[in-house]
C-alpha cells in the first residue's frame, strides 16, 4: 500500500530532509584527503542530535552507523571506519538518514575529494544529471515506470550502466515504504503517481558494467569489475505538475563554492 501524506505531514518531512541536507553540506567542510570516514560519521551523528534529530540508518536492520560512506568502487552502504582514510581523487558517497518528529529524512551526494580525474567527474556529473531527469517525471497522472525510464536512458545514452538491485523507495514514518522506485524501466509501467506520495529517487550508476558484489561484512555493495560507481539521492513528494523536492543540494553546493574561490 502506497501511503499518501497529508500537507502537514509533507512539511515536517521537509524539516527532516532539510536537516540532513544541512548534514550533508556540514560534512563537505571536512571532506578532504586524510579525514577517516568513521570522522565524518561522527560529526554527522554530533550535528543531527545537536538539532534535536536521530540518526535514521544507526541500528536500522543491525546498520552500525549514521552515514553509508561509499568510496570509488562502493556503490552504497560502505560503512565508515577510521581505517578508511580519503585520498586525493577518491570520490565518496555518503547517503544520510534521520529521524525527526517521527518522519525520516533520507538524501545522498557524491563528493570528490581534492580533485578527481576527468572522467570520474563526468560520472559524477551525469549521475546527479539522472536524478534530474527522475524528478522532472515524479509527477501526478505518470508512473513509477517513468522515472526509471528516464534514469536508465540518460545513463545508457552516456555510456553507464545502471545497478538493477538496489532501487529507490518510498519514504514516511519508515525509511523502506512502498513503492520500490527502480532506475530502469518501461515508460507507462508500475504504480501511478498520486499528489502526497513520498518518494526516494536514488540513482546508483556504475561507469562500467552494471553487476554488483556485496562484500563479507554483509552492507557494502560494489561495483563486481571495480570500475567507480556514483549515487545521488533526494526525498520528493508527488504533485500536480511539478515534484515537490524536499532534500536540497544548495547547501553543499553553496559551500563547495566557497571552498573553491
Ligand atoms: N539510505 C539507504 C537508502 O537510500 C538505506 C540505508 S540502510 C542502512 O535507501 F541500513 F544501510 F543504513
Ligand atoms: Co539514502
Ligand atoms: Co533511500
Amino acid at each position: 500500500m502506497i501511503l499518501i501524506k497529508t500537507a502537514d505531514e509533507i512539511e515536517l518531512m521537509r524539516e527532516s530532509n532539510l536537516l540532513v541536507s544541512l548534514t550533508l553540506a556540514e560534512l563537505a567542510k571536512f571532506i578532504k584527503p586524510g579525514v577517516s570516514t568513521e570522522r565524518l560519521d561522527q560529526i554527522a551523528e554530533a550535528f543531527i542530535r545537536d538539532h534535536g534529530a536521530v540518526p535514521g540508518f544507526l541500528g536500522y536492520q543491525g546498520y552500525p552507523k549514521t552515514l553509508c560512506t561509499s568510496v570509488n568502487s562502493e556503490v552504497v552502504h560502505g560503512i565508515p571506519s577510521e581505517k578508511v582514510i580519503l585520498k586525493e581523487g577518491d570520490q565518496l558517497s555518503v547517503d544520510c538518514g534521520v529521524v525527526k518528529n517521527g518522519f525520516y529524512g533520507d538524501t545522498a551526494f557524491s563528493f570528490e575529494v581534492g580533485e578527481v580525474s576527468a572522467e570520474v567527474r563526468r560520472l559524477l556529473d551525469i549521475t546527479r544529471e539522472c536524478l534530474q531527469k527522475g524528478v522532472e517525471q515524479a509527477v501526478e497522472g505518470k508512473r513509477i515506470g517513468d522515472i526509471g525510464n528516464a534514469v536508465q536512458n540518460h545513463a545508457e545514452s552516456m555510456g553507464y550502466t545502471v545497478v538493477r538491485e538496489m532501487v529507490g523507495h518510498g519514504l514516511g514514518r519508515h525509511l523502506h515504504e512502498a513503492p520500490e522506485v527502480p532506475n530502469y524501466g518501461r515508460r507507462g509501467t508500475g504504480p501511478k503517481l498520486k499528489k502526497g506520495m513520498v518518494i526516494c529517487i536514488e540513482p546508483m550508476i556504475n561507469m562500467g558494467r552494471r553487476q554488483i558484489k556485496q562484500d563479507p561484512d554483509g552492507w557494502t555493495i560494489r561495483t563486481a569489475d571495480k570500475k567507480p560507481s556514483a549515487h545521488f539521492e533526494w526525498a520528493v513528494a508527488i504533485d500536480k505538475g511539478k515534484a515537490d523536492v524536499l532534500s536540497t543540494f544548495s547547501y553543499i553546493d553553496d559551500e563547495l563554492l566557497k571552498q573553491s574561490k
